[in-house]
């Protein structure tokens, strides 16, 4: 590891899961075309992230992360960014009010076009051809000119993430995001189905919450409720992008990756001595670390030492994604390491990445079940282990797509190819999203009146 950073010191080191443009010349051209462009975000709005995020490490706040495994050019439209924000508003309220504490927005947004593959071929009918690695590298149409990656992909990735933060902005200050309208899109989608009725009780106390504060004098389109904080990350897997928008922040010195506001690394290049980690270290912004089930734990103490030396609570959230079956045997030592280390670190549960299958007739799923399952053993390892399950990471869509199995609408492996639309991973659709947060909220809520229970307990004897 060089002891100097620059934006471009990663260059130095070895580097996975990024791909050989065929024309540096075209690379270098695009690269200082983008170096000239507006930052996407500013870096005070990362340090405030990261502030809140701060918060959700001491057990004071709750972090939501979603959308889709893989934005693309071609469903790129003003709707599904609508529907999107929409769906996370939604599940947020329902979070909020069970655990009785703010929810930290952050999109899977504005940004997420680079995708890691297991495999760099892709092979069809006996052709090979390199994998899709996401519209900001090539293209997904099976043919040897659209595998090429071409670096005038990373102008269309910021231009598009440009105005779907623009959009987003506009939305999260601008009224939509109001609470009284956000609970009733809530009522709305109670009321569409017998299996849901059961968040119909959760549902009449917001609604209570609501009539009372406005009784109270509590005005609810005051800037307070009638917008919100909404972030945006992706996993930054594509440094020539990343350092090109990598800036010095004016009224700190510092480094940002004006990109995102928060930024992960994934699973798979979560690697000491090499790039992305190298990377990461000299960007201010706050951080994720994948961490799946073949996490060497010496190396990931190493890391969180490199990228967050002084400890500061917020800079890194730990994304575990391990599988429902095997979280109770893998997520504990992880947990146990790191308390021993006194690390502070968000405990965040991403349970879609350990728990995807391919279904009979081929689809790639998520059975919705194994989701939760998942989400409920995160909790109850962290609650048994006296840590904070503080976060969710989904990939979802305020989309009606059938990619994910199960849920209350109960999608068959026959009904995938109904409506099967992702780039990459099946996400949940709308429904199926909104009705785990409601699962979630209920766990939280129970959660929540254990520990007054136990509070009480000790205080009184
Ligand atoms: C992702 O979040 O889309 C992803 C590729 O995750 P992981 O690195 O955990 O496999
Ligand atoms: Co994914």
């Amino acid at each position: 590891m060089s002891k100097v950073w620059s934006p471009d010191s990663w260059r130095s080191m070895p580097i996975r899961q990024v791909p050989t443009y065929p024309d540096d010349a075209k690379l270098n051209s695009v690269e200082g075309e983008l170096r000239n462009l507006p930052p996407l975000v500013f870096a005070g709005e990362a340090r405030r992230l990261k502030k809140q995020l701060g918060d959700v490490a001491k057990g004071k706040a709750f972090l939501l992360q979603g959308g889709d495994c893989a934005e693309s050019f071609a469903e790129f439209h003003a709707d599904k960014i609508r529907d999107t924000f929409r769906v996370l508003l939604q599940m947020s309220v329902a979070l909020t009010f069970a655990a009785s504490c703010p929810v930290v927005k952050v999109g899977r947004i504005a940004g997420q076009y680079a995708k890691p593959r297991s495999s760099d071929m892709e092979t069809k009918d006996g052709i090979s051809l390199p994998s899709y690695r996401g519209d900001i590298i090539n293209g997904i149409d099976f043919n040897e000119k659209s595998r090429i990656p071409d670096p005038k992909r990373m102008l269309k990735a910021y231009a598009q993430s440009s105005s779907t933060l623009n959009l987003l902005r506009a939305f999260a200050q601008g009224g939509y995001a109001n609470l009284k309208k956000v609970h009733q899109w809530n009522l709305d989608f109670i009321g569409t189905g017998a299996a849901v009725e059961r968040y119909q009780d959760m549902a009449d106390r917001i609604d209570e919450a609501v009539s009372f504060m406005e009784a109270c004098g509590i005005d609810v389109n005051s800037a307070a409720l009638n917008g919100t904080d909404f972030y945006t990350s992706h996993e930054a897997l594509l440094l020539s992008y990343e350092e090109a928008l990598t800036r010095v922040d004016s009224t700190t010195g510092d480094w940002y990756d004006t990109s995102g506001h928060m930024l992960w690394i994934g699973d798979r290049t979560r690697i000491l001595g090499e790039g992305h980690v190298e990377f990461f270290r000299g960007i201010g912004n706050p951080l994720g670390l994948k961490v799946g089930p073949t996490t060497d734990l010496d190396e990931l103490i190493k890391i969180i030492d490199l990228l967050n030396p002084e400890d500061e609570a917020g800079r890194i959230t730990l994304i575990c994604r391990m599988g429902a079956n095997i979280i109770e045997d893998k997520l504990p030592r992880v947990i146990k390491r790191l308390k021993e280390e006194g690390r502070t670190v968000v405990w965040s549960s991403d349970p879609m990445h350990g728990n995807t299958i391919t279904a009979s007739n081929g689809f790639k799923t998520r059975p919705f079940n194994d989701v939760l399952t998942e989400i409920r053993r995160f909790f109850r390892i962290n609650r048994s282990m006296g840590t904070y399950a503080g976060g969710v990471h989904f990939e979802m869509t305020g989309q009606d797509v059938t990619e994910c199995t199960g849920g209350a609408e109960a999608i068959t492996d026959e009904k995938l190819g109904d409506r099967y639309r992702t780039h990459c991973d099946p996400r949940l659709n709308a429904s199926q999203s909104l009705e785990l947060a409601f699962l979630i909220a209920e766990g939280l809520k129970e959660e929540r009146d254990e520990r007054a229970k136990e509070l009480k307990a000790a205080t009184s004897s």
